[in-house]
């Protein structure tokens, strides 16, 4: 072959990876909380009251697929992922049922999956109930492929009965045994199939504890759980033995007081064991009751595990692991910085207003006026934004247009929370670098919703806000 027609081939060969790594979709390098995560679609991720497992060196993420307008069974979503940043939707695990526990009009929540160690299934348990919450019962499904299409079974059995709890969660211990947890502190061991309970272990050790969640370092066993407000986060606490019979030692919240676990509610820990160190990696959820699908979020956060006291003393708005060595450490996100008294940058709508009454001491820019706005110009491949939630906190509109005015990203963000915090709100996926302009509107709604005993609540306003926004 000549020299001219190899450089030639050389060149082509080049070209083409050239081009591929160019258009190579960059990948998310973080854990984020409490900001929306797009799939490998570029949908908002909806797994909710979440369970977390690790099968052959993948992690599959099993959740509630969330609507926006219904409190109905919408389905249970399955998403993989090797690197806990980047997640791939496998499907719909358990779609809605013709009829029965999981059919029409009904609820389905929690879903966690475990392995069975002795027929090599995968099952799945959740929580079953009635719109109103009044038939409750957990249930259980199978597959034979952990992203596989499970089969609803019905209801979990325990002495030929049904379990009428609600809120439930699994842990399977070093031995291989398997176990579902309920809420006000039950415990009930699985026989060797997993598909039946032959024993309670513990029972009604408290009288709340919803959203359960156990895990064991060394010889500890941890039993985490929340108050029980509704879709409203509280300050979630813990239990500690050396034995699942107990006696369980009660121990007060894990995060700071008022912090309400960092504004989210338990629903796993998985220890992410490498070759160097083990995270344990908390797993909450941020909801925001009604629009659930596109606005609720996840609080991951490394917990901090020493003999038998649990914490997360800060909040990580992003981190990373590495799960291979099974080390966390803490990302700084970089970028320019646009301070929301930059009116050269960030335009105001008219309409917008700031709030005169707020007494906490964030020195933000907000508005509760529905349609107001602002917009910022930028360059780059990443935009941010930050911003105080607050009691009177709503929804927010986050826009993307590119330079020709078309919408390319386009989120609802929640701004709520009981007591005033400020923290990463929103961050776009990573787009290839150019003009674009961002716009975050005030939707004019906000989140209210009930305790099964009539107590109210929620937000008194639709307040978005704005502290700074990034550009990267
Ligand atoms: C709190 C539970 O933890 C959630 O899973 C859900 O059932 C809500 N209550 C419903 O109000």
């Amino acid at each position: 072959m000549n020299k001219q027609i190899t450089s030639a081939l050389l060149l082509f060969f080049l070209g083409i990876s050239i081009t591929g790594i160019a258009q190579k979709k960059e990948k998310i390098n973080a854990i984020y909380s409490g900001i929306p995560w797009h799939d490998n679609k570029g949908n908002v991720v909806s797994a909710h009251g979440a369970g977390l497992i690790k099968d052959n060196n993948k992690y599959y993420l099993f959740g509630e697929y969330k609507s926006d307008s219904t409190i109905d069974f919408t389905g249970f979503s399955c998403y993989s992922s090797s690197d806990l940043y980047n997640w791939k939707f496998e499907k719909i695990a358990l779609p809605v049922q013709e009829s029965g526990k999981l059919g029409p009009n009904r609820i389905g929540e929690r879903p966690k999956v475990m392995k069975c160690p002795k027929t090599g299934e995968y099952i799945m348990y959740m929580h079953t109930d009635d719109l109103k919450y009044k038939d409750q019962c957990l249930g259980y499904a199978t597959s034979k492929t952990i992203n596989g299409v499970y089969t609803f079974q019905g209801a979990l059995l325990f002495n030929g009965e049904p379990i009428k709890k609600w809120d439930m969660g699994i842990f399977q211990d070093t031995d291989g045994s398997g176990y579902v947890i309920a809420h006000s502190g039950n415990l009930y061991k699985l026989s060797d199939d997993y598909k039946s309970v032959t024993e309670q272990i513990v029972k009604d050790m408290t009288k709340h504890c919803e959203a359960p969640v156990i895990f064991k370092k060394d010889n500890i066993y941890f039993w985490l759980g929340s108050g029980l407000t509704s879709w409203e986060r509280n300050d979630n606490y813990y239990f500690t033995a050396a034995s699942l019979k107990g006696p369980w030692k009660s121990h007060e919240n894990f995060a700071p007081k008022d912090s309400l676990t960092w504004n989210s509610q338990s629903t796993f820990v998985l220890p992410i064991v490498g070759t160097k160190d083990t995270t344990y990696l908390f797993g909450g959820d941020r909801w925001a009751f009604p629009r659930q699908k596109a606005a609720a979020t996840y609080v991951w956060q490394p917990l901090v595990v020493k003999g038998d006291s649990i914490s997360l003393p800060d909040y990580k708005e992003n981190w990373q692991i590495n799960t291979t060595t099974g080390e966390w450490s803490n990302l700084t996100l970089k970028g320019t910085i646009i301070r929301n008294s930059d009116t050269g940058k960030i335009k105001y709508s008219d309409n917008w207003k700031t709030e005169s009454v707020i007494t906490d001491s964030f020195l933000d820019s907000s508005s509760n006026v529905k349609g107001a706005f602002f917009s910022v110009n930028f360059n780059g491949s990443q935009i941010g934004l930050y911003g105080v939630a607050r009691p009177n906190g709503g929804y927010a509109q986050v826009e993307i247009k590119d330079h020709n005015g078309k919408t390319i990203q386009s989120n609802l963000i929640e701004m709520y929370c009981k007591h005033p915090e400020s923290s990463l709100k929103y961050l776009s996926p990573i787009l290839k670098k150019g003009d674009y302009k961002l716009i975050v509107t005030v939707v004019g709604e906000h989140g209210n919703w009930y305790k099964k005993d009539g107590t109210g609540f929620g937000s008194t306003g639709n307040f978005v806000s704005v502290d700074k926004i990034i550009v990267k």
